[in-house]
């Protein structure tokens, strides 16, 4: 017994000299180790008279739990220490937060690829933009009633002469004679076009700031079968194998003939009904994903290219839409509000 007693005061006192989590490890397998101490010692319980084994047994515990406990306490006392010594470089670091990119951001990546993948070049042209590029190259002249469905934010620049006042872009469209130009009017063109609008709009599905992404084609004996299988390849590999397509006549000044282009519904499967009630996503079985048509002939004349000569077409859909109708979102603004709990579910 008196043995215990100096044992457990012999670790006090080594505790209290050692400096490192490596000296800590070597009392620890001293005492408490296979071939240490405490288990010695419970081997020499057989050596003790029988009525004074139990006692012997619990002391030996006692000493053991001591030992124990007081080895922790020691080794957290070393890794707090500012002692560089006595960091333990095991222990787990701690994990950095670490961001995302933005769910439009990865709705763009995917779109390019999906494009590039069928030879279709990405460009982007500038959100600070001409107005001829915006209008006039687009069969839309100064004072034309169409120009009042794009909702144009005028920059307060002077006027320039041939190019006109300074807009931000309300479309990816004017990237089409710009694509065109710098091409010197020699097509083939294959162009993705994505890039920032800006429209005088705020609702659930529109913001002030959006994303288009345009597709032009110009070649020799480009036509509307063209268009449909690009857009009907687009839908099935941005959306799923079981989409359709279709194309429904509409009006622009850059496109003749001019086309809504619709995409089916997944929710009803494109027949309008659930259960024979009108789907709620839909109401019609069709979806919008934004417009296109064949290239206006005044257009490509904008562009320096001969109408007689080539054919284009070229549509304009938006990023957010498509994410949105893939993702079953139904406010934009969503997308647009910084908000880490929201951003943080896709
Ligand atoms: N620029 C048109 C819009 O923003 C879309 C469009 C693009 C239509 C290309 C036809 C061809 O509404």
């Amino acid at each position: 017994m008196k043995d215990l007693s100096s044992i457990e005061k012999k670790v006090q006192r080594e505790l209290k000299n050692t400096a490192s989590v490596n000296d800590l490890e070597k009392i620890q397998l001293a005492y408490l180790g296979r071939n240490g101490i405490i288990n010695s010692l419970l081997r020499e319980i057989k050596n003790i008279r029988p009525e004074e084994r139990k006692q012997y047994g619990q002391k030996i515990n006692e000493l053991k739990n001591l030992i124990t406990q007081s080895i922790e306490t020691k080794r957290k006392e070393l890794i707090l220490s500012t002692d560089k010594q006595a960091i333990d470089v095991t222990l787990p670091g701690k994990p950095y937060p670490h961001g995302t990119l933005h769910p439009i951001t990865y709705a763009i990546e995917e779109i390019s690829r999906i494009f590039e993948k069928i030879g279709f070049v990405r460009m982007s042209y500038p959100e600070v933009e001409w107005e001829y590029y915006s209008f006039e190259a687009l069969n839309m002249p100064k004072g034309h009633p169409a120009r009042d469905d794009f909702e144009t934010f005028y920059i307060d620049v002077p006027e320039h002469a041939k190019l006109a006042k300074m807009v931000l872009t309300p479309h990816t469209s004017s990237g089409q004679v710009r694509e065109m130009l710098r091409l010197g009017g020699k097509p083939p063109i294959r162009m993705i076009n994505i890039a920032k609008c800006y429209r005088r709009n705020w609702d659930a599905t529109h913001a002030p700031m959006f994303y288009q992404f345009e597709g032009m084609v110009v070649d020799r004996g480009i036509n509307i079968t063209h268009l449909k299988g690009t857009i009907d390849y687009f839908a099935k590999n941005f959306f799923g194998p079981d989409r359709e397509i279709r194309l429904r006549p509409h009006h622009f000044q850059f496109t003749e003939p001019s086309f809504e282009t619709d995409i089916s519904c997944n929710v009803c499967g494109g027949t309008g009904t659930v259960n024979g009630k009108k789907c709620r996503v839909c109401k019609s079985g069709w979806l919008e994903l934004g417009g296109s048509g064949m290239v206006h002939p005044n257009v490509l004349r904008a562009g320096g290219i001969d109408p007689e000569v080539y054919t284009g077409w070229a549509f304009g859909f938006g990023p957010e839409r498509c994410l949105m109708m893939k993702l079953g979102l139904s406010e934009i603004r969503d997308l647009y509000s910084g908000d880490i709990r929201f951003l943080k579910q896709f």
